[in-house]
């Protein structure tokens, strides 16, 4: 931060009465009644979900950017002149929606996930918002969890990459250029641990894993810049995360030289009190405040209680005005206080520009996962009469997926709109609105493709579930329509991976579209007859049930391994020790060999290069999702039986063959120990380069150290 800036937002801070300081730490989610006295006031530092400020109050709700403009000038016209920063959940797109935050994963693409956030903070600004509250960063090992949807699945090298690009997109290199929005990584930390995929349940982690498992997502969001973090809803360990000073101080600003700001989650702050760790609001902001919350999200007991606990000596003046610094500092970096107001004409230009349907379309292209295609059934070709029956038949919004409160369903083009303009004229396509009506037509069709799935509102927040099967009835449709013998394409719609240990041995091809976006269905419908190929990988384990789960890739050998010839090893009595797919996995329409692993030396010193000779030896052009893991085998503390340690998208024609190389460093090697202490052991380590967790081209390494 220039010298100019630090000054400039100490010489504000200086003139600040204490009602104005506080006011900084106040964030409002206002409805109807709100006050607008309290922004000419300067008693709020930040709005939310600001059109709720205006209702009732004859304001035109035409435009957004007018709204959060004339609220913006009630906040200057208070004696300092100090901007709001306008505030949003734009999690996964604004009006463009991208696919939802798993399926970008599933996508391998960082880059594109860096373009999408880019495209967002675009159609965002151009409403006045200059913050979202994204991305989310939580590593998430329990599918019944809803929020696993948010995310970017269980890896942490794979969350960590996703977690750079995306802050880089939002913000770009000039957070204060006015089509760049501040970032916000949540929620910090260890949210995805909820007891039983429970959300707001508490949670227990080692202070090893959290380092390597959970934190390095946001560790590379700070890298990257991140202006703001919120703080998680979770009680971790017996501490919330909300009044934590570990980890929202120590290891935030102490080890990371985090110097931005940390909004706490909705109310998070208050319940303190039903966490029961604090006995009063006083108490409740006074923890938090001290662990290193710098505002308040809705709650309002900063707002209540914090000039009392100055007024009785329960708080240094110190720890207030820390906070306002760092608040007025990303004001100041968002060029908040040059540039207050939103131009409102670009709203008229900004919002769901060709190119960014474009890309939202070209994303849900590499975000669907091909799990199955037995006898290359996909593409379709040559099929006269396709019958298309499902749930998603007419999904628009639904498409969407989880936290899209700017998203409309008439900027969608529907599923069979979209399967119309792209299936080839030989084909004619016919619709059953009703199970009654599928198995009537099936008999006279060619071929069904099935939209099975779940809606979005059982993903996301609060969407948690006990039973990670699809959704009543819809097996059982499947099963019906399998007893006719046509040829069936299963496509299933979902914000988590589901348990279909039933369902896709009863489908000839399945296709993971998750939560595809915008435009999903045209991007399926390309899939569908070869315009494109699927290309997504699984950023997390396919559980074969639900009883299996937590299960991830990145586990802990025990000391009976699966694969040990005793009776007695890890497993359970009625199921295979084995996940439905493992993480990394992914088809395409043609074959890809591995061959010729070779390392550039049997040790590693500061690094390693690992190569590997990959072929498309099918019949199609297409893109492999070529991947690098790592194991330990023997560490003062026990280590993962696999790591992601690096991937790479290659796409090649058919025929053609490319070396892929990977550098290993010794960085790469570290992990956390138990006293604490970071670093490689010295020994020997097994190197893969292959196409998921599961399988690839082995060899071996020491490292001296
Ligand atoms: C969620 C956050 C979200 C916030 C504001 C909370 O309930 O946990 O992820 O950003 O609400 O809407």
């Amino acid at each position: 931060m220039s010298q100019d800036a630090e000054l400039f937002i100490q010489q504000l801070l200086a003139q600040m009465t204490l009602e104005e300081k506080i006011g900084q730490l106040h964030q409002v989610s206002p409805g109807g009644d709100f006050d607008l006295n309290l922004l000419q006031t300067g008693q709020v530092g930040s709005l939310f979900n600001a059109d709720g400020a205006l209702t009732g109050q004859g304001f035109s709700k035409s435009s957004s950017a007018e709204q959060i403009n004339h609220l913006q000038q009630q906040a200057l016209s208070a004696r300092l002149h100090i901007p709001l920063i306008f505030g949003r959940d734009v999690i996964h797109g604004f009006r463009t929606i991208f696919p939802i935050p798993l399926a970008q994963a599933a996508s391998f693409n960082p880059e594109l996930a860096e373009q999408a956030a880019a495209a967002t903070a675009r159609e965002a600004s151009a409403t006045g918002i200059r913050w979202t509250f994204a991305p989310m960063l939580d590593i998430a090992r329990d599918p019944r969890w809803g929020r696993v949807a948010e995310g970017n699945g269980e890896d942490p090298y794979l969350g960590a990459q996703m977690a750079a690009a995306l802050v880089r997109g939002y913000q770009g290199d000039d957070l204060s250029a006015p089509d760049r929005i501040v970032a916000c990584a949540k929620h910090y930390v260890g949210y995805g641990t909820a007891e039983g995929g429970r959300d707001y349940e508490g949670g227990e982690v080692s202070e090893p894993t959290l380092r390597d498992v959970y934190l390095p997502p946001f560790q590379a969001a700070v890298q990257a810049g991140v202006g703001t973090l919120m703080s998680a809803f979770i009680d971790l360990n017996g501490i919330p995360a909300t009044a934590n000073h570990h980890l929202l101080t120590e290891i935030l600003r102490g080890e990371w030289g985090f110097d931005g700001f940390v909004v706490s989650d909705w109310e998070s702050i208050k319940e303190l009190i039903a966490h029961g760790v604090a006995e009063d609001e006083a108490h409740a902001a006074r923890l938090a405040l001290h662990a290193g919350v710098d505002m308040d999200m809705v709650s309002a007991v900063y707002h209540r209680t914090l000039a009392d606990s100055l007024a009785k000596g329960l708080l240094p003046i110190e720890e207030v005005d820390q906070a306002v610094l760092r608040i007025l500092r990303i004001k100041q970096r968002a060029g908040l206080f040059d540039q207050p107001f939103t131009d409102p004409q670009r709203e008229k230009q900004d919002l769901l520009r060709p190119e960014a349907r474009q890309l939202a379309r070209e994303f849900a292209r590499q975000s669907i996962v091909l799990l199955k295609n037995q006898a290359n059934l996909l593409p379709l070709q040559g099929i006269r009469r396709l019958l298309v029956t499902g749930p998603f038949l007419r999904a628009r919004a639904e498409l969407f997926g989880t936290w899209t409160p700017d998203g409309r369903g008439e900027d969608v083009t529907p599923l069979d709109e979209g399967l119309r303009q792209h299936t080839p004229r030989t084909t004619e396509l016919w619709f059953a609105d009703s199970t009654d009506m599928a198995l009537h037509m099936a008999h006279h069709s060619d071929a069904i493709l099935l939209l099975l799935g779940e809606h979005p509102v059982r993903s996301g927040e609060n969407g948690n579930v006990s039973d990670l099967r699809l959704p009543p009835g819809q097996s059982e449709f499947l099963a019906a329509l399998a007893e006719l013998g046509k040829p069936i394409v299963l496509v299933i719609f979902a914000g988590r991976p589901l348990a279909l240990e039933k369902e896709i041995p009863l489908a000839n091809a399945v296709l993971y579209t998750w939560h595809p976006g915008i435009e999903g269905a045209a991007a399926l419908a390309e899939i569908l007859f070869g315009e494109a190929a699927p290309s997504g990988r699984l950023p997390i384990t396919f559980p074969r049930r639900t009883g299996q789960v937590p299960i991830y890739y990145n586990h802990k050998n025990s000391g009976r391994p699966v694969g040990s010839s005793d009776l007695f090893i890890t497993r359970y009595s009625d199921l295979l020790p084995r996940p439905l797919f493992p993480f990394g996995y992914g088809l395409t329409y043609t074959q890809f060999s591995y061959n010729d692993l070779r390392l550039s030396s049997s040790t590693l010193r500061k690094q390693l290069q690992v190569q590997c000779t990959l072929t498309n030896c099918g019949t199609r052009p297409g893109s492999e999702v070529v991947q690098l893991y790592l194991h330990d085998r023997v560490g003062s503390l026990t280590r993962p039986v696999r790591e992601l340690k690096g991937f790479q998208r290659v796409t090649l024609q058919p025929g053609e063959s490319q070396i892929v190389t990977f550098t290993l460093t010794e960085e790469q090697l570290a992990f956390t120990r138990s006293d604490g202490s970071h670093g490689a052991e010295p020994g020997w380590f097994n190197v893969w380069v292959a196409p998921d967790s599961s399988s690839g081209l082995h060899a071996e390494f020491r490292y001296e150290g």
